[in-house]
């Protein structure tokens, strides 16, 4: 089965053909940073028009990279949610025209579940189910048991922002560029993370829950009273606390779970300190790690294809639904 994959849910035009035969065909990204760094964040009227623009241009190129014509799509898989809604409606219309046209089936993908998955992607000793998935994205924060594909329990999740989303705000509180993210993990790893304690939310009460509104609170009220010279060392103490907070839960879950292979997906999963950190707290403890390389951590078209193949797999489902820009996972 050939699978064409459509992620259009933020600012990023993801698109990739993948084989359950011969693995990943093709794959092409285009980000739209510079469209939004000006405003300092994702203007999602500009999101949807660059989407328009990009998506067929890239799905011409993936086909040509893959050596394949439209005719040997078996199915065009899509994000249909959660995200931007103007800028998903881009994505799920040239996926279900493509469908209908060529009429193979549409797939519409919950775009976490497409992070969830990517470390079964093309992984020769992939996680044993039922595995533990910390999920951490601009969006999101979850710890979920995934017992099957499609059969999810949610342990855990954010009850303010997400913590992608309080390394982005951060980073603007300390005036750094759009996408903030990676701009303080860069910034933190020159820093002291000592000389400034932060902190580690919810872990002194029971449960997997998380909240990181208040870190973010404290972050502004050093920024407020130090000087710029001391950003380097608050950056660090931030992706400290917030690094040590998902570590704490994970093990946490992992003992209540006994799952012993852990997935870590989703933007944040890029974070080289977080990664490392997990990983130390994994081997001493006999889990299975299962992290994707940095560049499938955050967004692309490859987990949306790839999910659409383990979705097409299962029997005879109608996949086609309308857009949510809102859509839990279970
Ligand atoms: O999964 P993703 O690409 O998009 C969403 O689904 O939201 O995640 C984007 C998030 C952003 O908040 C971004 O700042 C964060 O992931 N991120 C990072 C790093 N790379 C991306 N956060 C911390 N350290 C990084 N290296
Ligand atoms: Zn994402």
């Amino acid at each position: 089965m050939i699978i064409l994959g459509i992620e259009t849910s933020c600012d990023e035009t993801g698109i990739a053909v993948y084989d359950t035969e011969r693995g990943t065909l093709a794959q092409q990204l285009f980000s739209q940073i510079d469209i939004h760094r000006q405003y300092g964040g994702v203007v999602p009227e500009l999101a949807s028009r660059d989407h328009i623009n990009r998506t067929i241009p890239l799905i011409d190129t993936c086909l040509q990279t893959a050596g394949i014509s439209l005719s040997a799509l078996d199915a065009v898989a899509y994000t249909a949610g959660p995200g931007l809604l103007g800028a998903l409606l881009c994505g799920s219309a040239v996926a279900q025209s493509l469908a209908f046209s060529l009429s193979i089936p549409s797939i519409a993908i919950h775009h976490m579940e497409g992070h969830l998955l990517t470390p079964l992607l093309d992984n020769p000793s992939p996680p044993a189910l039922p595995f533990l998935a910390l999920l951490v994205s601009g969006g999101h924060t979850m710890m979920v048991l995934v017992n099957a594909i499609g059969d999810y329990d949610i342990l855990g999740t954010t009850l303010d922002d997400a913590v992608g989303e309080a390394f982005d705000k951060t980073a603007k509180l300390m005036g750094l560029p759009y996408p903030g993210g990676p701009e303080l993990a860069a910034l933190a790893d020159t820093g002291d993370s000592t000389r400034y304690q932060l902190p580690r939310p919810m872990t002194q009460r029971a449960g997997l829950d998380f909240s990181f509104s208040g870190l973010k609170t404290q972050v502004r009220l050093l920024i407020e009273q130090a000087p710029p010279s001391a950003h380097p060392d608050i950056a660090a103490a931030f992706q400290a606390a917030v690094i040590d907070t998902l570590t704490i839960k994970c093990r946490r879950a992992l003992k209540q779970t006994n799952a012993k292979d852990l997935v870590i997906a989703g933007g944040v999963g890029a974070n080289r300190a977080l990664r490392q950190q997990i990983e130390a707290y994994c081997q001493s403890n006999q889990v299975r790690l299962h992290i994707p390389p940095q560049n499938l951590c955050t967004d692309n078209g490859l987990m949306i294809a790839h999910a659409g193949a383990m979705r097409l797999a299962e029997a005879n489902k109608d996949y086609r639904i309308d857009c949510q820009a809102r859509w839990p996972l279970t």
